[in-house]
């Protein structure tokens, strides 16, 4: 059913590309998580949660997989379709698979996948300057980008495993000056993942767009998390930004409410799951 205009007039409605702007502008925090089926994308959308992303980590948490390397376009789909199932009010943005975006033309056949079959309102593809005329193209064919920045996990082989990026001042320049190209090029979103506090206040301050983190201190737009990892249920290592919710909490619910209030109120993260 066309629900739309309907929508609209409710006291929630649903979040687009321009309240997640507007939220950046009024300072106020953006909760986002991933969700991967129908059951639990209404569960984190009733408790509140903003942006709903269809991560690659499905690859690892979902698969089992060591890595996001193995996920493909078809699984994407298959787990957006059902996420945006169980959304009403969450803005629903899919990962772009490795090696799914290299040539411009390929670029936007996936995009448009996700878009049509999966139902996603936007695409987050791991990105630096070599990205830029990918989002470029996407951006021309008016569809919403969300460029990934920091540790890139698809490019895990090449880095030697999942490291904090932009420690170095060079480097943390290099990834400001990436993140307003991405920006320039009509990027929507950038997500910053594992770099030190002060890249991230100093990525955020100067991008117009939103800036959401994962391990990327308490001065981005918004937080991320892995779902599983925030209900303590990680398989192997638990990284250092995460925090499990559930730890005092009797439900997932309860927990992912949880999460909600203390990144809108600034009590996620704490020192001790942010780097330096
Ligand atoms: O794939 C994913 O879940 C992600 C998050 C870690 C942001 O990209």
């Amino acid at each position: 059913m066309y629900t739309q205009l309907e929508q609209r007039g409710m006291t929630q409605p649903p979040i687009n590309i321009s309240t997640l702007q507007n939220m950046k502008h009024k300072n106020q925090p953006i909760a986002c998580i991933t969700a991967y089926d129908a059951s639990y994308a209404a569960l984190v959308d009733e408790a509140g949660i903003d942006l709903v992303l269809v991560g690659d980590s499905l690859g690892m948490v979902i698969q089992g997989h060591d890595t996001t390397i193995p996920v493909t376009v078809d699984d994407i789909i298959y787990h957006s379709k059902a996420v945006s199932r169980g959304l009403h009010r969450a803005f629903l943005v899919a990962d772009m698979p490795f090696m799914s975006y290299t040539k411009l033309s390929m670029a936007l056949d996936n995009a448009v996948r996700l878009m049509q079959e999966g139902g996603v309102m936007m695409v987050k593809l791991e990105g630096g300057d070599d990205q830029v005329e990918i989002v470029e193209h996407l951006a021309r064919h008016d569809i919403p980008v969300c460029a990934h920045l920091g540790l890139k996990p698809q490019s895990v082989h090449k880095l030697g495993g999942f490291k904090v990026q932009g420690r170095e001042p060079d480097k943390a320049q290099e990834m400001l000056v990436s993140a307003k190209r991405l920006q320039d090029a009509g990027a929507d979103i950038v997500l910053l993942e594992c770099v030190p506090n002060e890249a991230g206040k100093l990525i955020t301050e100067a991008l117009e767009v939103p800036v959401i983190g994962i391990g990327a201190g308490p001065d981005v737009d918004g937080q991320i998390l892995v779902l599983y990892d925030l209900l303590g249920i990680t398989l192997g290592r638990t990284p250092k930004f995460v925090k499990n919710f559930q730890a005092d909490c009797n439900s997932p619910l309860a927990a992912v409410q949880s999460y909600v209030n203390e990144v809108k109120d600034g009590g996620y993260p704490e020192p001790e799951h942010c780097f330096s």
